[in-house]
């Protein structure tokens, strides 16, 4: 796992977008797996930003949302459906055709969880997955306890996510119950995964998933599995890592084929791609 300590959180969303756009630029139809939630807002600005000025070519980008509430229309303003419309497909300038959300409304969930799984393969699979995490450490809508092997499929949210995502609705009762989410299994099958988090609330699930024991009680520490996974921090975020100077440090010495940070440069071919997991 490679744990990088920026200074903002513009920076966190500057660098993650870096590392996005040098996916998109080495395959132009790459699959992203997108994430709600503030935290990869950042990284949308500076990929529209990207995108508008020419510098990112975006036609033909395929995306798979994390996940979707259970219950509400995908017209619903908060439903993931019009979230991820409104903050990645129009401002980026992704294909709409090309851009898929769980159907929380179906009436069929099993078979809607099913067919999910069916179309991310049928895409050939995730080349990178942007994440958040949640302050009980969740991803996606992988709620503590969530098997390391769960597919796509309904879950009951945890009362504290329901009570931190009351901010999106008019009342707390308002926030459905229940959601499909991709599983860890379908997270830790992407090609690479990137992670951010910003703020003091996120502190200790970003030290429990970096240096906690592998346990789904931290459904995020599942990213010690994983082969590519970087997590970029701002500093109150990174405040209960104990690690952080380590990490400092080996920031510092990356050796260029594994920097990503291109300073804002994408495509004029001075980036590297990597991770150093
Ligand atoms: C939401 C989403 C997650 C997101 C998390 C944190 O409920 N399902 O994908 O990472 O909670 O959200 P935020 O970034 O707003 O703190």
């Amino acid at each position: 796992m490679q744990v990088v300590i920026a200074p903002t959180g513009a920076e966190v969303g500057r660098l993650a977008a870096a590392k996005v756009a040098s996916v998109v630029e080495r395959r132009p139809d790459a699959v992203l797996g997108l994430a709600t939630g503030s935290s990869p807002l950042a990284i949308y600005e500076d990929l529209a930003a990207r995108a508008r000025s020419g510098r990112l070519r975006v036609g033909a980008v395929r995306a798979f949302a994390l996940d979707e509430y259970v219950g509400l229309p995908p017209e619903h303003p908060e439903s993931y459906h019009s979230v991820i419309r409104r903050v990645a497909t129009e401002p980026i300038g992704l294909d709409p055709a090309l851009v898929h959300v769980p159907d929380g409304s179906a009436p069929d969930l099993d078979a809607a969880a099913a067919d999910y799984e069916r179309r991310i393969r049928a895409a050939g699979g995730i080349d990178l997955q942007i994440l958040g995490i949640g302050a009980n450490g969740h991803i996606g809508f992988n709620e503590p306890t969530s098997s390391f092997a769960s597919r796509t499929r309904i879950k009951t949210l945890a009362p504290r996510t329901r009570r931190d995502n009351a901010r999106f609705f008019d009342s707390a009762e308002d926030v459905p119950t229940h959601c499909l989410t991709q599983g860890l299994g379908t997270i830790l099958e992407a090609r690479e995964l990137v992670l951010v988090a910003t703020g003091e609330a996120k502190a200790e699930a970003v030290a429990g998933m970096v240096e906690g024991p592998l346990s789904s009680f931290c459904p995020a520490s599942a990213l010690q599995l994983h082969p590519a996974a970087t997590v970029i921090v701002d500093e109150a975020a990174a405040s209960r890592l104990q690690l952080a100077d380590y990490y400092r440090y080996t920031y510092e010495n990356l050796p260029a084929w594994q920097r990503f940070d291109d300073g804002g440069r994408s495509g004029d071919g001075s980036t590297g791609a990597g991770t150093g997991a």
